[in-house]
């Protein structure tokens, strides 16, 4: 499916990005801006953050802001916090893209550390939890709202050695599917993307041994971040969608 929306879809909105330092996080947080938002971004490297940020702000989309939080220590009150300086800056939230994940080892189920096992679940599942928990007062607040969570093929259909990231990302799609139910007579729209094999940091690691140059990248998924995030999407909750459908 072809997903397009118009050059200002976004105008006037204000959009959480989290892990907006790297990869497809990066990536969204530039064509968000670019369509008209106020991106906050979010992550645990400011330098990252701040490339991010003078790249939004060369090209002269709305002037973003940078949230630096690691969320594999934040508590409920970091979280709190974050939504009382969103609110306090910009009065309002239209949209959280839940995109920073750890991708941790790929390695057989006995091998998995329970450090391992514990930090995973922490940045990909609770921290998206708490951080949810913590902005829907906000975006309960506004007239179409959105939330995307970040899934992945072994999200729906577990495979070999890829232990606690899949698991966490099975957790992903409970959890949207359970607020998108919850959340369905409201304001607020919740859906996952499944990137696909994407040229990133973290596809790289998984994949050491493949060519790169063959997958897409980033910008080339972006059609379906904007659809989702955008009010043309409407209609949609409660879906994991492929951005690379087969
Ligand atoms: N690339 C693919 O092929 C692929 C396929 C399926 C699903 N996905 C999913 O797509 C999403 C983006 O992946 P990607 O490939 O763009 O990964 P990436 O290049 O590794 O980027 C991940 C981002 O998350 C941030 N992050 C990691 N731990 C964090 C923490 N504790 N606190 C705050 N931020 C943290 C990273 O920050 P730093 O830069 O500071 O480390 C980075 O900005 C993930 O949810 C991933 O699971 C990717």
């Amino acid at each position: 499916m072809e997903y397009a929306v118009s050059s200002d879809a976004l105008k006037g909105k204000v959009i959480l990005v989290t892990g907006a330092g790297a990869g497809i996080g990066k990536q969204a947080a530039l064509s968000y801006a670019e369509h008209g938002a106020t991106v906050i971004l979010l992550g645990r490297t400011v330098k990252k953050l701040e490339q991010t940020y003078d790249e939004i702000e060369a090209a002269g989309y709305p002037q973003p802001a940078i949230i630096p939080l690691d969320m594999k220590g934040a508590t409920k009150q970091n979280y709190l916090d974050m939504v009382d300086t969103i609110e306090g800056q910009f009065g309002r939230l239209d949209g959280v893209l839940h995109n920073a994940s750890l991708l941790g080892v790929i390695s057989p189920f006995d091998q998995i550390g329970e450090d391992t096992y514990d930090d995973i679940m922490q940045v990909n599942v609770k921290a998206q939890f708490l951080m949810t928990q913590a902005v829907l007062p906000l975006l309960h607040k506004s007239e179409d709202a959105r939330i995307i969570f970040t899934s992945s093929t072994v999200g729906h259909s577990g495979r070999a050695f890829w232990g606690t990231y899949a698991m966490s990302k099975f957790a992903t799609e409970g959890m949207m599917q359970i607020l998108a139910d919850e959340l369905s007579d409201t304001n607020i729209r919740v859906n996952a993307i499944n990137p696909g094999g994407t040229r990133t940091a973290m596809r790289a690691k998984a994949y050491p041994a493949e060519d790169a140059e063959l997958l897409k990248t980033p910008l080339d998924i972006m059609p379906l971040y904007l659809y989702l995030m955008s009010p043309e999407s409407k209609s949609v909750n409660g879906e994991c969608i492929d951005a690379q459908p087969k």
